[in-house]
């Protein structure tokens, strides 16, 4: 309880790390630009993985130039803040532009300059009940998170919303309704999944590059689970134990569709499906439950 209520608090309806909201109005005033690019997910999303596409294919397949720091370093992170650090606001500004930028924030709580940009936004969704299934095993291992108790009592705490950055459900229909008004290209991990290569590819038209064939082949091998669980780079193993607690549960850990299928009991699954039929109603969004 305690915990909960240090780390996390509530901005808007919705529940952030305590210490971003510390910097509330400096993230609320950062300036984007036009020729930003902005990373958005949900948590547990393929932040990490659709990160890695972009710098790759920004760096025309060079594995090298993708070495050169922490992937969570690459692109700063809008509401990242841990004084007496550089904010994700602080680092954003000293990035010379072209800017790839990446977010976890719904639509209502993003910084009303990236929406006055028209700047590029690149959104990925994950289906909601391998979502819940990443989170929980992610809050089982990060310290700055709040415990999430047992499955059970996390089932409720993902469905009501009541984990940061808020309800899945309210979090990807805001993105999916923004998404023929704005520059966005909303794209689906299960699709990355399936058919890597042919996403990739819409990724690169949608950054106004043009890479070879061959130099697509190779960012679709180097952004494979594996690797990327190999790659010291992309898997957080430099992060201290004390953050993130890798020995209860690997960042890396699965990276597969459907494991909700290992978590979820038969009356939860109901529970869940009629759930997202309410929340999700109305929306044209067609996510496959089944997978
Ligand atoms: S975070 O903390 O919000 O930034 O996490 P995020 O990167 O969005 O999501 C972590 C999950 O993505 C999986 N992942 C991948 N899946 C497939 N291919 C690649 N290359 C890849 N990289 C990361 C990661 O394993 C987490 O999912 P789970 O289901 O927990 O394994």
């Amino acid at each position: 309880e305690l915990g909960q209520q240090t780390q996390l608090t509530e901005v808007a309806g919705i529940l952030l790390q305590t210490s971003t909201v510390g910097n509330w109005s400096q993230i609320q005033n950062f300036e984007a630009k036009p020729d930003d690019l902005l990373i958005c997910t949900y948590p547990k999303s393929g932040t990490t993985w659709i990160q890695e596409i972009v710098d790759m294919i920004e760096q025309n397949g060079d594995v090298e130039k993708c070495q050169r720091a922490l992937i969570q370093h690459r692109h700063p992170f809008i509401e990242w803040a841990r004084p007496p650090q550089p904010s994700g606001v602080e680092k954003a500004k000293a990035m010379p532009s072209p800017r790839i930028l990446r977010t976890h924030l719904p639509t209502h709580l993003l910084p009303p300059s990236f929406w006055e940009s028209n700047c590029k936004f690149l959104y990925v969704a994950r289906n909601a009940k391998d979502c819940m299934v990443s989170y929980y095993h992610f809050q089982r291992m990060n310290q700055k998170l709040p415990d999430p108790g047992t499955w059970d009592d996390y089932f409720e705490t993902f469905i009501n919303g009541k984990v940061a950055w808020g309800s899945w459900f309210d979090h990807v229909r805001g993105w999916w309704e923004m998404k023929d008004r704005y520059q966005i290209l909303f794209l689906f991990y299960e699709d990355i999944k399936k058919d890597p290569k042919h996403e990739i590819q819409k990724v690169m038209q949608f950054m106004g590059k043009n890479l070879d064939e061959t130099v697509l082949d190779k960012i679709v091998q180097e952004t494979s689970f594996e690797k990327m669980k190999e790659n010291p780079m992309t898997n957080r193993s430099t992060i201290p134990k004390s953050i993130l607690d890798q020995s209860i549960s690997p960042f890396m850990r699965k990276g597969t569709v459907g494991d909700w299928k290992n978590h979820f009991t038969v009356a939860q699954n109901e529970m869940f499906d009629e759930i997202y039929r309410k929340k999700m109603e109305g929306t044209s969004i067609n996510f496959c439950m089944e997978l």
